[in-house]
Protein backbone atom coordinates (compact mmCIF):
# COMPACT_ATOMS: atom_id res chain seq x y z
CA UNK A 1 0.00 0.00 0.00
CA UNK A 2 1.08 3.26 -0.85
CA UNK A 3 2.01 6.04 2.22
CA UNK A 4 -0.41 8.73 2.83
CA UNK A 5 0.41 11.82 0.71
CA UNK A 6 1.97 14.72 3.72
CA UNK A 7 0.45 18.18 3.30
CA UNK A 8 2.83 21.01 3.88
CA UNK A 9 2.09 24.22 5.08
CA UNK A 10 3.07 26.81 2.85
CA UNK A 11 3.02 30.91 3.37
CA UNK A 12 3.19 33.34 0.80
CA UNK A 13 2.88 36.87 1.04
CA UNK A 14 -0.49 37.37 2.78
CA UNK A 15 -2.19 33.75 2.47
CA UNK A 16 -1.06 30.62 4.48
CA UNK A 17 -1.89 26.87 2.93
CA UNK A 18 -2.94 24.75 5.31
CA UNK A 19 -5.06 21.80 5.88
CA UNK A 20 -8.79 22.37 6.72
CA UNK A 21 -10.34 22.12 10.15
CA UNK A 22 -14.01 22.22 11.21
CA UNK A 23 -13.73 25.93 11.79
CA UNK A 24 -13.57 26.76 8.63
CA UNK A 25 -17.10 25.23 7.64
CA UNK A 26 -18.52 29.38 7.42
CA UNK A 27 -16.29 29.23 4.55
CA UNK A 28 -18.11 26.44 2.89
CA UNK A 29 -21.64 27.58 3.70
CA UNK A 30 -20.45 30.67 2.23
CA UNK A 31 -19.48 28.91 -0.75
CA UNK A 32 -22.65 27.33 -0.89
CA UNK A 33 -24.42 29.92 -2.36
CA UNK A 34 -22.09 31.04 -5.07
CA UNK A 35 -23.16 30.48 -8.74
CA UNK A 36 -19.66 28.76 -9.94
CA UNK A 37 -18.37 27.03 -7.18
CA UNK A 38 -20.33 24.17 -6.58
CA UNK A 39 -20.95 23.44 -10.43
CA UNK A 40 -17.06 23.19 -10.69
CA UNK A 41 -16.02 21.53 -7.40
CA UNK A 42 -17.51 19.07 -5.14
CA UNK A 43 -18.60 21.96 -2.86
CA UNK A 44 -21.96 21.59 -2.51
CA UNK A 45 -25.16 22.88 -3.85
CA UNK A 46 -27.24 23.41 -0.65
CA UNK A 47 -26.07 25.37 3.04
CA UNK A 48 -27.23 21.95 4.93
CA UNK A 49 -23.88 21.73 7.66
CA UNK A 50 -23.68 18.39 7.44
CA UNK A 51 -23.08 18.36 4.10
CA UNK A 52 -20.60 21.20 4.09
CA UNK A 53 -18.80 18.92 7.29
CA UNK A 54 -18.87 16.34 4.33
CA UNK A 55 -16.56 18.70 1.61
CA UNK A 56 -14.22 19.29 4.52
CA UNK A 57 -13.83 15.60 5.52
CA UNK A 58 -13.28 14.53 1.88
CA UNK A 59 -10.44 17.04 1.62
CA UNK A 60 -8.15 14.90 4.17
CA UNK A 61 -9.46 11.51 2.08
CA UNK A 62 -7.81 13.04 -0.98
CA UNK A 63 -4.06 12.34 0.79
CA UNK A 64 -5.24 8.78 2.12
CA UNK A 65 -6.32 8.31 -1.33
CA UNK A 66 -3.36 9.82 -3.29
CA UNK A 67 -6.27 11.86 -5.03
CA UNK A 68 -4.05 15.08 -4.29
CA UNK A 69 -3.76 17.81 -2.03
CA UNK A 70 -6.25 20.15 -0.89
CA UNK A 71 -5.28 22.79 0.99
CA UNK A 72 -7.76 25.63 2.60
CA UNK A 73 -5.98 29.09 1.67
CA UNK A 74 -5.97 31.36 4.97
CA UNK A 75 -5.43 34.71 6.19
CA UNK A 76 -1.66 34.80 6.86
CA UNK A 77 -2.25 36.84 9.57
CA UNK A 78 -5.79 36.15 10.97
CA UNK A 79 -5.75 32.33 10.24
CA UNK A 80 -9.11 32.70 8.54
CA UNK A 81 -10.32 30.33 5.71
CA UNK A 82 -10.68 32.26 2.92
CA UNK A 83 -10.57 30.27 0.06
CA UNK A 84 -9.46 26.23 -1.39
CA UNK A 85 -6.30 25.40 -3.71
CA UNK A 86 -5.93 21.77 -4.85
CA UNK A 87 -3.02 19.78 -6.44
CA UNK A 88 -4.65 17.07 -8.56
CA UNK A 89 -2.97 14.03 -9.17
CA UNK A 90 -4.18 11.82 -11.51
CA UNK A 91 -2.18 12.03 -14.31
CA UNK A 92 0.73 12.21 -11.90
CA UNK A 93 1.94 8.69 -13.44
CA UNK A 94 2.21 10.81 -16.52
CA UNK A 95 4.32 13.94 -14.92
CA UNK A 96 1.33 16.06 -14.88
CA UNK A 97 -0.91 17.74 -12.01
CA UNK A 98 -3.86 19.76 -12.54
CA UNK A 99 -4.61 23.10 -9.93
CA UNK A 100 -7.86 24.32 -9.42
CA UNK A 101 -9.12 26.97 -6.50
CA UNK A 102 -11.63 29.26 -5.27
CA UNK A 103 -12.04 31.99 -3.01
CA UNK A 104 -15.23 32.84 -0.71
CA UNK A 105 -17.12 36.04 -2.30
CA UNK A 106 -16.22 38.30 0.86
CA UNK A 107 -12.56 37.59 0.24
CA UNK A 108 -12.26 38.47 -3.65
CA UNK A 109 -10.16 41.40 -5.51
CA UNK A 110 -7.51 41.64 -2.83
CA UNK A 111 -5.15 39.83 -4.75
CA UNK A 112 -5.08 36.38 -2.56
CA UNK A 113 -5.71 34.22 -5.26
CA UNK A 114 -2.86 35.05 -7.31
CA UNK A 115 -0.70 34.79 -4.21
CA UNK A 116 -2.38 31.40 -3.61
CA UNK A 117 -1.78 29.88 -6.54
CA UNK A 118 2.32 31.33 -6.77
CA UNK A 119 2.67 29.74 -3.24
CA UNK A 120 1.31 26.86 -4.34
CA UNK A 121 3.24 26.51 -7.55
CA UNK A 122 6.95 27.48 -5.99
CA UNK A 123 6.24 24.15 -3.86
CA UNK A 124 4.47 22.25 -6.45
CA UNK A 125 7.39 22.33 -9.08
CA UNK A 126 9.82 20.83 -5.96
CA UNK A 127 7.19 17.55 -6.25
CA UNK A 128 9.24 14.66 -7.12
CA UNK A 129 7.00 13.32 -10.89
CA UNK A 130 5.03 16.57 -11.30
CA UNK A 131 6.90 18.10 -14.64
CA UNK A 132 4.08 19.89 -15.20
CA UNK A 133 0.83 21.89 -13.90
CA UNK A 134 -2.64 22.16 -15.92
CA UNK A 135 -5.32 24.48 -15.39
CA UNK A 136 -8.91 25.01 -17.21
CA UNK A 137 -10.56 28.30 -17.43
CA UNK A 138 -13.91 29.24 -19.07
CA UNK A 139 -12.85 32.26 -21.53
CA UNK A 140 -15.23 34.02 -19.81
CA UNK A 141 -13.39 34.27 -16.45
CA UNK A 142 -11.30 36.80 -16.95
CA UNK A 143 -10.13 37.03 -12.55
CA UNK A 144 -9.45 33.64 -13.01
CA UNK A 145 -7.05 33.19 -16.17
CA UNK A 146 -4.92 36.88 -14.72
CA UNK A 147 -4.78 34.92 -11.53
CA UNK A 148 -3.05 31.61 -13.56
CA UNK A 149 -0.86 34.16 -15.80
CA UNK A 150 0.66 35.69 -12.57
CA UNK A 151 1.42 32.51 -11.30
CA UNK A 152 3.66 31.74 -14.23
CA UNK A 153 0.59 29.60 -16.31
CA UNK A 154 0.81 30.05 -20.11
CA UNK A 155 -2.54 29.91 -22.39
CA UNK A 156 -1.93 26.71 -24.32
CA UNK A 157 -5.28 27.05 -26.57
CA UNK A 158 -8.88 26.48 -26.27
CA UNK A 159 -10.41 22.97 -25.95
CA UNK A 160 -13.81 22.94 -27.04
CA UNK A 161 -16.90 21.82 -25.15
CA UNK A 162 -14.35 20.11 -22.98
CA UNK A 163 -16.60 19.66 -19.77
CA UNK A 164 -19.75 19.80 -18.43
CA UNK A 165 -20.70 22.35 -16.10
CA UNK A 166 -23.77 21.90 -14.78
CA UNK A 167 -26.14 20.94 -17.85
CA UNK A 168 -23.97 22.50 -20.84
CA UNK A 169 -20.52 21.48 -21.71
CA UNK A 170 -18.37 23.94 -21.83
CA UNK A 171 -15.30 25.24 -23.60
CA UNK A 172 -11.55 26.01 -21.68
CA UNK A 173 -8.63 27.49 -22.06
CA UNK A 174 -5.98 25.34 -21.03
CA UNK A 175 -3.28 27.46 -19.11
CA UNK A 176 0.17 24.89 -18.30
CA UNK A 177 3.19 25.75 -16.44
CA UNK A 178 6.05 23.07 -16.75
CA UNK A 179 8.13 22.83 -14.23
CA UNK A 180 12.03 24.15 -14.53
CA UNK A 181 13.58 21.15 -13.64
CA UNK A 182 11.69 19.46 -16.35
C1 LIG B 1 -11.11 33.48 -9.97
C2 LIG B 1 -10.98 33.80 -8.49
C3 LIG B 1 -10.28 32.63 -7.78
C4 LIG B 1 -10.11 35.08 -8.33
O1 LIG B 1 -9.94 35.32 -6.94
P1 LIG B 1 -9.44 36.74 -6.37
O2 LIG B 1 -8.84 36.50 -5.03
O3 LIG B 1 -10.51 37.74 -6.49
O4 LIG B 1 -8.27 37.09 -7.40
P2 LIG B 1 -7.09 38.13 -7.16
O5 LIG B 1 -7.59 39.27 -6.33
O6 LIG B 1 -5.87 37.38 -6.71
O7 LIG B 1 -6.86 38.67 -8.64
C5 LIG B 1 -6.20 37.89 -9.61
C6 LIG B 1 -6.16 38.67 -10.89
O8 LIG B 1 -7.48 38.79 -11.44
C7 LIG B 1 -7.84 40.15 -11.57
N1 LIG B 1 -9.24 40.23 -11.21
C8 LIG B 1 -9.80 39.97 -10.00
N2 LIG B 1 -11.13 40.09 -10.08
C9 LIG B 1 -11.40 40.45 -11.36
C10 LIG B 1 -12.62 40.69 -12.06
N3 LIG B 1 -13.80 40.59 -11.45
N4 LIG B 1 -12.54 41.01 -13.38
C11 LIG B 1 -11.32 41.08 -14.00
N5 LIG B 1 -10.14 40.82 -13.38
C12 LIG B 1 -10.20 40.53 -12.09
C13 LIG B 1 -6.93 40.90 -10.61
O9 LIG B 1 -6.74 42.25 -11.00
C14 LIG B 1 -5.66 40.11 -10.73
O10 LIG B 1 -5.00 40.41 -11.94
P3 LIG B 1 -3.52 41.02 -11.98
O11 LIG B 1 -2.66 39.98 -11.25
O12 LIG B 1 -3.23 41.11 -13.42
O13 LIG B 1 -3.63 42.31 -11.23
C15 LIG B 1 -12.37 34.08 -7.83
O14 LIG B 1 -13.03 35.06 -8.59
C16 LIG B 1 -13.24 32.85 -7.73
O15 LIG B 1 -13.11 32.06 -6.80
N6 LIG B 1 -14.17 32.66 -8.68
C17 LIG B 1 -15.12 31.53 -8.64
C18 LIG B 1 -14.39 30.20 -8.84
C19 LIG B 1 -13.47 30.22 -10.03
O16 LIG B 1 -13.72 30.85 -11.05
N7 LIG B 1 -12.38 29.46 -9.89
C20 LIG B 1 -11.41 29.31 -10.96
C21 LIG B 1 -11.91 28.29 -11.92
S1 LIG B 1 -10.75 28.09 -13.27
Amino acid sequence: MTAPLVLPTLVGDAVRLRAFTPADLPLVREATTDPLIPLITSVPASGDDDACRAYLTRQADRLTTGAGYAFAVAERVTDLAVGHVFVGLRDVDLGRATVGYWIGRPYRGRGLAGDALRTVVRWAVTVRGIDRLELYVEPWNVASARTATSAGFVREGLLRSWEKVGDERRDMDMYALVSPQA
